[in-house]
């Protein structure tokens, strides 16, 4: 297999059979393809796009790069729920927990920070000993004690998406349907789920900025999970605005476990809510339930203690990771606010240092943004419309210039 002429073939717009897919997630998987050559092929496929039939050897060579986590006979059923990524967007750490308080297996194969948008991963590793890698002992023992898992792509599972993830991450070649679907898919084929909400974002913080590109990657994700044997439902949300009232590693978790004490912001926990209710057997009002008597919580930290981390720490994660300087955003006059943008938003905290530029970059998890206002509200002049926290006075003037230009005051 000669990998120039492959990358060669996609950048002319050839479709690529199953075995020279295999090949060449082989080849990556095994440090023989370097990551040049991946990169260029991402590129390609990114212009290129891939078929349908390309599309599911993709994920099924990235599904093979590694195991498969496999389950006794007798096993609750596993369920899970996956967002093609966006700002402010912290379900997965309400929504795991609430559907393993339900009685389901929640098996949760997550990513790190991803362009702009904030990662599962980076988020959870602002909790002090939380581990996020774990080896397949670890995670049957953890899954068997509190009904759910929460860890990343691993040497020995999917680790071609972990491989090709952080690439994607640092050369322009997330937003890809094609690429988005083997990456998700990858991971969730993995989990050797019963069932599977996919939440497909558009809009400005989203990889998709239309409805109709929303709608197209839904398609993908479905029908190539169909013929890889898994169940999948969708639902389809907007992106505009960040979902909650704080984006940023720690500031996230923090609103992440107000949520789960049933004192979170109430878009974020409606839909927690539409997803977790759209997967499991119970209705969403009895999945409610969970968040207002306590039961989310404490599953929460079952979970965060069994994966080590320390749940002392959880209600302290503001002084944990205080940023140095904290600088509020004030309305300069009244008005109604009509617009909070989510890329512009999720730009600020990526600058502030919550993401990475470079694959090797650290992340800072206490920056960020917090108790940004939501569209629709009225404001007065001197009103706090967000809060920043900063690594410095430069860096949160230059995070206040890159917000302000995604509010809107009528
Ligand atoms: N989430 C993933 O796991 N992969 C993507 O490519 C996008 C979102």
């Amino acid at each position: 297999m000669h990998i120039p002429s492959l990358i060669a073939a996609k950048r002319d717009g050839a479709v690529l059979t199953r075995e020279e897919i295999r090949a060449v997630i082989t080849a990556f998987t095994s440090g023989e393809m370097p990551d040049y050559q991946m990169s260029a092929l991402a590129m390609a496929i990114y212009f290129r796009g891939m078929s349908a039939e390309e599309t599911a050897a993709l994920t099924e060579a990235m599904l093979h790069s590694g195991s498969t986590l496999e389950w006794p006979a007798q096993a609750p059923m596993r369920i899970d729920k996956h967002s093609t990524g966006g700002i402010g967007d912290k379900t997965s750490l309400i929504i795991a927990p609430l559907l393993a308080c339900d009685g389901a297996w929640v098996p949760m194969i997550s990513g790190r920070g991803l362009g702009i948008t904030g990662g599962t991963l980076d988020k959870l590793e602002s909790i002090p000993g939380f581990r996020t890698r774990l080896d397949e002992a670890e995670i049957h023992r953890v899954i068997e004690k509190t009904g759910c898992v929460l860890i990343g792509q691993t040497e020995s599972i999917c680790p071609a998406d972990k491989k090709l993830y952080s690439l994607r991450d640092v050369t322009g070649t997330v937003p890809s349907i094609p690429l988005i679907t083997a990456s998700i898919l990858s991971k969730k084929l993995a989990e050797g789920l019963d069932r599977l909400i996919l939440d497909v974002k558009h809009g400005t913080g989203a990889f998709m900025r239309t409805y109709e590109e929303a709608k197209a990657l839904a398609q993908s994700m479905v029908s190539t999970a169909k013929v890889l044997g898994l169940k999948a439902s969708v639902h389809i949300n907007a992106m505009n605005e960040p979902t909650g009232h704080a984006a940023g590693n720690a500031l996230e978790v923090i609103e992440a476990i107000e949520c789960l004490q049933g004192r979170g912001p109430q878009d974020l926990e409606e839909i927690c809510l539409n997803l977790a209710g759209a997967v499991s057997i119970s209705s969403r009002e009895h999945l409610r339930g969970f968040l207002h008597d306590g039961s989310a919580w404490r599953k929460f930290q079952e979970i965060v203690a069994a994966q080590g981390g320390d749940a002392s720490k959880l209600e302290k994660l503001a002084q944990v990771h205080r940023a140095p300087v904290i600088r509020e955003v004030r309305a300069d006059r009244s008005g109604m606010l009509t617009r909070v943008d989510a890329y512009q938003t999720g730009l600020a905290v990526l600058n502030l240092g919550a993401g990475r530029s470079k694959a090797s970059d650290p992340v800072d998890f206490a920056v960020g943004v917090d108790r940004l206002a939501k569209t629709g509200t009225q404001q007065h002049a001197g009103d706090v419309l967000a809060r920043i926290h900063a690594r410095s006075e430069a860096a949160a003037e230059a995070a206040e210039h890159t917000l302000r230009e995604g509010i809107t005051l009528e």
